[in-house]
């Protein structure tokens, strides 16, 4: 795995985009997979920027997320739906019918997790796939324990990732125990990797990581086995390595 340690969220936000600017001009149609919560954010921004002052185009791009709440309507503020509308979607010119975020209320789940599969095998594959990381090692909503050949499917959230994520809800009882996440094994499938960290409180989980033997325990530490992996931390994110 290659990394990148900057200065700052700002620094962290910039190298980001400048990496999926890149994609995107290289390859107009390009699939992109995309991550919520508060890491990307300043990602999107900048995207944002990109394509009011200097044209950047979505109009043929297409993009899968990687979870959404079990539970919560498209609708729901905290849905990860309403998230990519606030902080992407309607800021760029991607076409509503090219971004794909998993249902989280489908009456029939297991069928929404095989029907999400398929539609990234039809798109052609995920050509960058944008992480964040938990605190607990987790990518998407792979939680600690999920194995390595996992498939988009519903999860128990973490105790760790309900507390850490009790900041977006008015209360910790509100935040749902359960998602659709794509799995370990999709999220591997994507041609090239980009995983942000920023923040002390990721520090473990990035040396853990980074140097650690890969293990189903730190989800994050099984993107060691891909062959295109870049990540892009923070000075606070990068404490705790070597
Ligand atoms: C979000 C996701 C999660 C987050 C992770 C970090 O779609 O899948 O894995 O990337 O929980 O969240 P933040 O960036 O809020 O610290």
């Amino acid at each position: 795995m290659k990394w990148k340690i900057v200065e700052n969220y700002e620094e962290l936000s910039a190298e980001a985009a400048r990496l999926v600017a890149m994609q995107v001009k290289k390859k107009p149609d390009s699939v992109l997979g995309l991550a919520t919560g508060s890491t990307p954010v300043g990602m999107y921004k900048e995207l944002a920027r990109m394509y009011r002052v200097e044209n950047l185009d979505f109009s043929r791009i297409t993009t899968f997320n990687l979870d959404e709440y079990v539970g919560l309507s498209v609708d729901h503020p905290q849905s990860y739906h309403v998230f990519m509308q606030e902080h992407f979607f309607r800021h760029v010119n991607l076409l509503p019918e090219h971004t794909h975020i998993p249902s989280g209320d489908a009456s029939d789940l297991a069928t929404e997790c095989t029907r999400y599969e398929q539609a990234i095998k039809a798109a052609g594959g995920i050509d960058v796939q944008i992480l964040g990381i938990g605190g607990n090692g987790h990518i998407g909503f792979n939680e600690p324990g999920s194995a390595a050949d996992s498939r988009t499917r519903v999860v128990q959230l973490a105790q760790r990732t309900i507390e850490d994520n009790a900041r977006f809800f008015s209360s910790i009882e509100e935040v749902p125990t359960a998602a659709v996440s794509m799995g370990i094994q999709t999220i591997l499938e994507a041609r090239k990797i980009v995983l942000l960290a920023s923040g002390e409180s990721k520090a473990e989980a990035v040396h853990r990581m980074l140097e650690g033997e890969p293990t189903a325990e730190v989800p994050a530490s099984l993107l060691q086995q891909h062959p295109d992996v870049v990540v892009i931390m923070d000075r606070s994110a990068a404490s705790r390595l070597s």
